[in-house]
């Protein structure tokens, strides 16, 4: 039986989510939020020690203003309600993408919030903020400067000495990466999920889960 050692999630679909129910693409963004509750719960069940949630791609500056605000506004408001479930949880919290460019109110939550959870042991949630695959390898190789190889590219990638994720899961029915963990999903599972992400359940995750467990992961061996 395969370990499982990290699970990664494209939760895509939040704003066809609200559309659908003439309610605004926000309004599926605000129902997102419930989902990544219940997944942050059932990998703690499952004892899966790392999940990372795709939250903001470097693309998504694209989208109107308000939307923006609104995504940023949420993660605010998460924390300031959940912070401590989160810490006495044992939930770590961390970050990876390019923090520098979020305005200051979000980068100050994201801090306090990295601080506070940094010896969590329970299980590491990791939240891609203004990520992009691209940026990150381009940043690993100026890091790396002459010395170029994989181990220390994957040393200078934000998820630094994580393992891979075993599986990635994409809501929303796309089949595609959005530019998302390009290097570490190089033997990863993929799950393209028709729901939208506010749908997706817990019971559908340990399905998932289920499936991984019985495939024969060849890494290019027989
Ligand atoms: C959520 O889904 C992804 C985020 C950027 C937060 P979308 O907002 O892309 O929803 P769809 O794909 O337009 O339905
Ligand atoms: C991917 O979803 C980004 C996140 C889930 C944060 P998008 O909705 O931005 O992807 P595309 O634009 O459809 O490829
Ligand atoms: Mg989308």
């Amino acid at each position: 039986m395969n370990k499982l050692n990290h699970v990664a999630f494209i939760m895509d679909g939040n704003g066809r989510w609200g559309q659908r129910r003439n309610k605004g693409r926000n309004f599926g963004h605000f129902n997102g939020v419930k989902t990544v509750k219940k997944i942050v719960e059932k990998s703690i069940k499952l004892r899966i020690p790392i999940i990372t949630f795709y939250v903001f791609s470097t693309e998504n500056w694209k989208r109107p203003k308000s939307e923006i605000n609104f995504l940023f506004q949420l993660i605010i408001n998460y924390f300031k309600e959940e912070l401590n479930k989160v810490i006495s949880n044992g939930i770590k919290v961390n970050i990876i993408g390019k923090l520098n460019r979020l305005p200051k109110k979000i980068k100050i939550v994201l801090k306090d919030v990295t601080k506070k959870t940094k010896k969590n042991k329970r299980i590491i949630v990791n939240l891609a903020i203004n990520y992009g695959s691209r940026d990150e390898i381009v940043d690993a190789f100026k890091r790396v400067k002459n010395k170029i190889n994989i181990k220390s590219l994957s040393k200078a990638l934000y998820t630094k000495n994580m393992e891979n994720p075993d599986i990635l899961i994409r809501t929303g029915g796309h089949k595609r990466l959005s530019n998302f963990m390009l290097w570490q999903l190089a033997y990863t599972e993929i799950y393209f999920v028709d729901k939208l992400w506010p749908d997706f359940n817990g019971k559908d995750f340990e399905k998932i889960t289920n499936n991984f467990k019985k495939v024969k992961r060849n890494f290019g061996s027989i």
